[in-house]
């Protein structure tokens, strides 16, 4: 396959390239091959032989390919209650709502009903990879699996652990530290199965709840377990103050410091939210390499807070961003990279709006829609050990090619146009989505 059009791919943190209209080409394995600027010597004669073999595809006026965007934290079988009960606590959202609807996952055809549901969902959004948490229940994460490999996601999928009989209910709980152990072990080896098996980009994923809910002996095994198999890693850190809390009162150490203690912090760790993170747990991270999932929509709602995304991109600390369904309320990375800039803003000191020292922010707090852009696409990729989110070669061919529907009104020069798509694309503008040079989806109704 050979995609002719305008791209846009982040360079870093704060530099996004564009190309104007290149050629992307793609290998039979899923990589891109090459990228060829009209300016090189065989643009024309690979355009020629593309068109001659029927593998020429031209993007329409004002359409544009992006990178698939990476979801480093979504809770599948959260999706069913997505944008409800938001307004309450973290640990009464948990017990009240979240425990009772995740417990019900006993039912793998309720699983089924579910994960058919929302991979493609997700995809229509963009995302082309995600990293979720399940359920305690092995068979109802393995439709979760399934459903990744049915629609084409990439998908990197975790058993959750949450052995602690004094947080959790009796009604959904890993039976025991010596379950938790076992039952992640028979996971890993059932998704490593299955991904040879169909050929899926599937990966299984060490994943204890977060700190109050696994006991010791879980977090121990588990941390072994990562590290035999050479494993990523996913939990909750330093979410709010209640679990930072709990950690000082049940382990005398930080949060960060118990995952730490435990081998849970590697640098194939992804640790949601992070928002009250203190410098030396971002040191700690930087040492491990572990990555912070951003998900600036839950912050909003359960940290009553604002992840310092600079501050943490400053101290070399990996991150990315996640949508941390149903925490968060939408599937789309979109939305949760608008929300990215509109809470760095609010983090802000007002010093040079107002000309005035405004003791309540914090200076460098700002993001740009760049930088949001970098987390939704290369810094979940680097999160995750992924040759992707940028286009260029042989990073795998995960792409989205998107509509910019306010192009006849509005400025066109490449910045503008940009901003534009960041902020305005919706599931109506996503075109067609790729994975591995694949395509996995595309609106319906749609020719090109
Ligand atoms: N901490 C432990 N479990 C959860 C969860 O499901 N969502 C969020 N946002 N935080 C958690
Ligand atoms: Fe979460």
């Amino acid at each position: 396959m050979v995609f002719q059009g305008a791209s846009f791919s982040p360079q870093d943190a704060y530099h996004v390239h564009f190309e104007s209209n290149a050629l992307l080409t793609v290998d039979h394995t899923g990589l891109i091959d090459r990228l060829i600027r009209p300016s090189d010597a065989d643009y024309t004669s690979v355009r020629q032989a593309a068109q001659a073999a029927d593998i020429l595809q031209i993007l329409p006026a004002h359409t544009y390919l992006l990178p698939g965007f990476i979801d480093l934290h979504v809770h599948a079988p959260q999706w069913p209650q997505a944008g409800l009960a938001l307004d309450r606590p973290l640990n009464d959202w948990l017990n009240t709502h979240t425990f009772p609807l995740e417990a019900r996952y006993a039912d793998s055809q309720f699983a089924h009903r579910v994960y058919q549901h929302l991979i493609p969902e997700l995809l229509a959004n963009g995302t082309t990879t995600a990293l979720y948490f399940g359920t305690i229940h092995h068979d109802a994460n393995l439709e979760l699996a399934r459903a990744c490999a049915d629609y084409g996601q990439r998908g990197y999928i975790g058993q959750v652990v949450m052995d602690n009989p004094d947080q959790t209910p009796a009604t959904y709980r890993t039976p025991s530290a010596t379950d938790a152990i076992n039952g992640t072990e028979k996971f890993v080896m059932a998704v490593q199965a299955l991904a040879k098996q169909r050929h899926a980009a599937v990966t299984p994923v060490i994943t204890p709840r977060f700190v109050p809910s696994c006991t010791p002996a879980a977090l121990a095994g588990l941390g072994q377990l990562a590290q035999r198999y050479d494993l990523p890693i996913q939990s909750h850190c330093s979410e709010s103050t209640w679990e930072d809390q709990y950690a000082q009162e049940h382990f005398h150490r930080r949060d960060a410091e118990v995952l730490d203690h435990f081998g849970l912090l590697t640098s194939r760790s992804v640790m949601a939210h992070g928002t009250q993170l203190s410098t030396s747990d971002l040191d700690l991270f930087h040492q491990r390499q572990t990555a912070v999932a951003h998900c600036p929509i839950s912050n909003a709602y359960f940290g009553n807070a604002v992840f310092p995304v600079n501050q943490a991109l400053h101290r070399d600390v990996k991150v990315g961003l996640g949508s941390d369904l149903s925490g968060g309320f939408t599937p789309s990375l979109y939305r949760n990279l608008q929300q990215a800039v509109m809470a760095s803003q609010m983090r802000q000191d007002g010093v040079d709006a107002a000309q005035v020292a405004d003791k309540r922010g914090v200076k460098d707090s700002r993001i740009s829609a760049t930088t949001a852009f970098y987390l939704a696409t290369k810094g979940g990729a680097t999160s995750l050990h992924l040759q992707a989110g940028q286009l260029i070669p042989s990073y795998t061919a995960d792409f989205q090619i998107v509509h910019d529907r306010y192009a006849t009104l509005m400025p066109n020069d490449a910045g503008s146009i940009f901003e534009r798509l960041m902020y305005h694309t919706t599931p109506a503008d996503i075109k067609a989505v790729y994975v591995r040079g694949q395509r996995v989806h595309h609106l319906k109704g749609d020719h090109n």
